[in-house]
């Protein structure tokens, strides 16, 4: 048995395979406690992670990413401290990019990709994911089994994003080799969980957009990328080129490891949970709720930092500015307080979109729309052309003993693998 007091959450490798006893153990003690190993504030109650992303001038986003990881680069000094993060900013993990930024600039960086993220571009999106989805199982419908992740989920999840972005139809089989969504073990951007990759793809990724972007605005064409090239910021002024390819190339970080541990932990629950499959069949209409609880009981995100910028309280605890703060979000998702019976699954639970697995506030996910569609598109073409999915029992064991295997860090939540069988539909 666990000594859960004595639990390290950013290393102990039972914890990073199921969180929530150790979650629940910590919002016994309140919904926001100082973890003892790394000097980090452990936040788990919902109210409070939701306070918390609503309050961005107490709470800047600078170590979003890395929390506690590599330590500041400076010793705070007051109540204050906006001028130490500015001056010590470039030194946090992925600081040019959105997620880490603080107003104003997180606005400006923000308001190109909201050029990319029209109404229009994501239905023109849609389309394209419906043809996707087809061809990517017909690769292994006859064969009545895959392993979901490698077959399925990751070369799904960064087609997508490449169609997003207008990638030219020549250069995407490219696109996939480079961010390995062909290879079993591939599909890892890396910068949101800081692993190291073989190649570096956002370096890759950015100096093509930079390539295509200076194209474009030499000649520009009717295309996606044409568009992305023209955008300015809210005063008219005219981006540097990096700065419109930085908004672009971060989506493949933020969305492809993500979605893939969405659409994983939503097949997962299928083949584990049969009666969902012919009710989803019948009631096509209740697959979005479905997803959404899917979200809910598995959080792909975790957690997610914030660096106290300014003293405050957060739940009744005094917080100093320069605090590290973990906004459990996993955890917040299953708060007791907010979420009847939040360990289980409800197909059909009413104040299911209140989930927080996109987090919320000024950084709330910009691909929200697009994953919950992924989603959505997945479960019901997965069901319309496979009949009695099932969970492969010799990879994972008998319904009543399974063994599933979790990527072993802190920031994501998410299988290593996915096999299943299936019957194809007449
Ligand atoms: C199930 C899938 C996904 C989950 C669970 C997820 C989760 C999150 C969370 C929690 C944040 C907030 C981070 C923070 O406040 O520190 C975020 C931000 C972001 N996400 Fe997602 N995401 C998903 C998919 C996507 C996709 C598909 C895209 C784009 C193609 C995307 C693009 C972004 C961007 C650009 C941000 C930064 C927004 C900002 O800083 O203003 N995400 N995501």
């Amino acid at each position: 048995m666990t000594d859960l007091a004595a639990v390290d959450f950013f290393s102990d490798p039972a914890v990073s395979q199921s969180p929530y006893e150790y979650w629940d153990y910590l919002r016994e003690q309140g919904p926001v406690v100082r973890e003892p190993h790394h000097d980090v504030v452990a936040v788990t109650g919902y109210q409070e992670v939701m306070a918390a992303f609503k309050d961005h001038d107490s709470f800047s986003a600078v170590n979003a990413i890395g929390g506690p990881f590599p330590p500041l680069p400076f010793v705070p000094e007051g109540d204050d401290i906006t001028n130490q993060i500015e001056a010590h900013r470039h030194l946090f993990p992925i600081y040019e990019h959105m997620v880490v930024m603080d107003p104003p600039a997180h606005e400006k960086a923000r308001s190109l990709l909201s050029k990319l993220l029209t109404p229009r571009r994501l239905k023109e999106n849609e389309e394209y994911m419906w043809r996707l989805v087809d061809r990517q199982i017909d690769q292994f419908i006859e064969r009545g089994r895959c392993e979901f992740l490698s077959e399925y989920a990751k070369p799904f999840a960064t087609s997508a994003i490449i169609d997003l972005l207008g990638v030219p139809e020549a250069d995407r089989p490219e696109f996939l080799a480079a961010l390995g969504a062909e290879r079993p073990d591939g599909n890892r951007v890396g910068a949101l969980d800081g692993e190291p990759v073989g190649l570096d793809p956002l370096k890759y990724l950015d100096d093509r957009f930079v390539g295509y972007l200076a194209e474009r605005r030499r000649e520009p064409q009717d295309d996606v990328l044409s568009g992305m090239a023209a955008a300015v910021y809210p005063d008219g002024s005219t981006p540097e080129l990096i700065e419109v390819a930085k908004p672009a190339t971060f989506l493949f970080a933020a969305g492809q490891e993500t979605v893939t541990k969405l659409l994983s932990a939503a097949v997962q629950t299928l083949g584990d949970r049969p009666e969902y499959q012919q009710m989803l069949r019948e009631k096509p209409d209740r697959i979005p709720t479905f997803i959404e609880e899917a979200l809910r009981m598995h959080s792909p995100t975790k957690i997610d930092f914030r660096l106290v910028r300014k003293t405050t309280t957060l739940g009744g605890m005094h917080l100093a500015a320069g605090t590290i703060v973990m906004l459990c979000l996993g955890a917040a998702n299953r708060d007791p307080r907010k979420f009847e019976n939040p360990h289980e699954f409800r197909p059909d639970r009413k104040n299911v979109r209140e989930h927080i697995a996109f987090g919320r506030g000024i950084h709330t996910c910009a691909g929200a729309p697009l994953a919950r569609v992924e989603g959505q598109i997945t479960v019901r073409r997965l069901l319309d052309r496979m009949r009695d999915i099932r969970i492969d029992e010799t990879n994972h064991g008998p319904a009543d003993d399974r063994r599933y295997a979790y990527e072993p860090t802190f920031l994501l939540r998410g299988l290593t693998e996915l096999h299943i069988e299936f019957e194809p539909s007449a």
